[in-house]
């Protein structure tokens, strides 16, 4: 283990970059920059940190500071490009926000050109650290539940959005089995996009992965109970796991019995906390030379091509097995080819009231004085706009 202090920058100065700071902290990383096209964003982050630089565009940084670490914190579009920038920058490090990308060939290209520079890639999926699916993992592999037939996984708000930490998650729990095919169904009449990229209205999909445990996962269809719970069926057993708790039943069982997580379930982050300082004390000690991130690209780019194996199947009616041929990104392609026509006209964006370019910067300040985090202070901002 390295005894010299590792230096690090976050680029993209909003909500999640909060919660990254919180794990370099827990970890002893120097954060020597914060990189945000808008001076308000990258401001507060010195402000309220009281450590750094402010830079506009990370090229303005890489013209002065080399950290060992960064963390991409930007919008799912810019994942890619600002990851290529950061590894030919030439940094140890990086940890990438969730959905590592849109569309494959970005993030094979996240993977290879991290392989060429030999900077240590880790995507996002700070769930994979909550002791719920810990123990879930733990317990399917030691054969808890005899061999698992069927996960059902249910979510909202996008399947970029939190079908990438739903796939990835049962993935995780499973023990990252490869996927052999996919078969999808995908909705899109109205003009719906999520930070900026375009999304669906709601899709749901069937996951075979190879060995045979199957994936069923419904995304914004019956919002009833939906959460990143997963139910698990097995050939000698039954299993519902979510972060922060766990429970079994068997053939011997009189009900459900509670799994000891050894921690209570209020203490358990799903961000922030100890789910980032574990997922930045991962990545320190792969750099060491430590074992391969739980949340390393190459992994996190099997869940990426599940979510575009599902859109590809929607596209081509057909079951879609794996290696995916299709690079780009479906559900674009399906727009493009007057497959998904919006029957509702009206572009909206499901998260663009974070967009902070219009935002009133005094009544941010006032917002956060009172405590208040960012997510929930653009939330505010943006419905007093709508009351006028
Ligand atoms: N892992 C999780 O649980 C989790 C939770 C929330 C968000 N996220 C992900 O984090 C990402 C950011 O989401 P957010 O909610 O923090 O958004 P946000 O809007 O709060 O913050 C994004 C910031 O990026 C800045 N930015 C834009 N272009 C940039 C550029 N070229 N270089 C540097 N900064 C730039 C914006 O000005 C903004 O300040 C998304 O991809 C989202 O999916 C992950």
């Amino acid at each position: 283990m390295s005894t010299e202090r590792r230096t690090a920058a976050i680029i993209g100065c909003g909500d999640i970059a909060h919660h990254h700071v919180t794990g370099y902290q827990r970890e002893g990383v120097e954060l020597i920059a914060f990189v945000d096209p808008l001076p308000a964003a990258r401001n507060q982050f010195i402000s309220e940190y009281g450590t750094g630089k402010a830079y506009a565009s990370l090229a303005d940084m890489f013209t002065e500071l080399k950290p060992d670490l960064i963390s991409v914190c930007a919008w799912h579009l810019l994942h890619a490009p600002l990851t290529v920038e950061a590894a030919a920058g030439g940094v140890q490090g990086i940890i990438c926000e969730k959905p590592m990308a849109v569309g494959l060939a970005d993030a094979d290209r996240m993977v290879d050109v991290c392989a060429a520079s030999g900077t240590k890639l880790a995507i996002s999926h700070q769930r994979r650290f909550t002791p719920g699916w810990e123990k879930g993992r733990e317990l399917i592999a030691a054969g808890a539940l005899g061999e698992v037939v069927m996960v059902v996984a249910k979510f909202g708000a996008g399947l970029l959005n939190c079908g990438t930490h739903a796939i990835d998650g049962v993935r995780f729990i499973l023990g990252d089995p490869a996927t052999e095919w996919v078969m999808g169904a995908v909705e899109r009449r109205t003009d719906k996009f999520e930070r900026d990229t375009p999304i669906e209205d709601s899709c749901m999909g069937l996951v075979h992965f190879v060995g045979g445990t199957q994936l069923f996962l419904q995304c914004d269809l019956d919002m009833k109970g939906a959460s990143f719970q997963f139910f698990v069926r097995g050939t000698e057993g039954m299993m519902e796991v979510s972060e922060t708790a766990c429970r079994t039943m068997d053939g011997g069982a009189v009900g459900w019995v509670d799994q000891d997580l050894g921690v209570p379930a209020n203490e358990i982050n799903v961000i922030g906390g100890k789910a980032n300082g574990r997922q930045t004390r991962e990545l320190l000690a792969w750099i060491d030379g430590g074992p391969e991130h739980r949340c390393a690209a190459t992994t996190a780019r099997d869940t990426v091509e599940i979510m575009m194996a599902l859109e590809e199947s929607a596209r081509r009616h057909q079951v879609v097995a794996t290696p995916l041929a299709e690079k780009g990104y479906p559900l674009q392609l399906m727009m493009d080819e007057g497959k998904l026509p919006v029957e509702v006209a009206g572009r909206y964006d499901i998260r663009g009231y974070l967009n902070r370019e219009q935002a009133d910067e005094a009544q941010y300040d006032e917002l956060r004085a009172t405590g208040m985090g960012h997510h929930q202070i653009m939330r505010t901002l943006w419905e007093r706009q709508q009351e006028g």
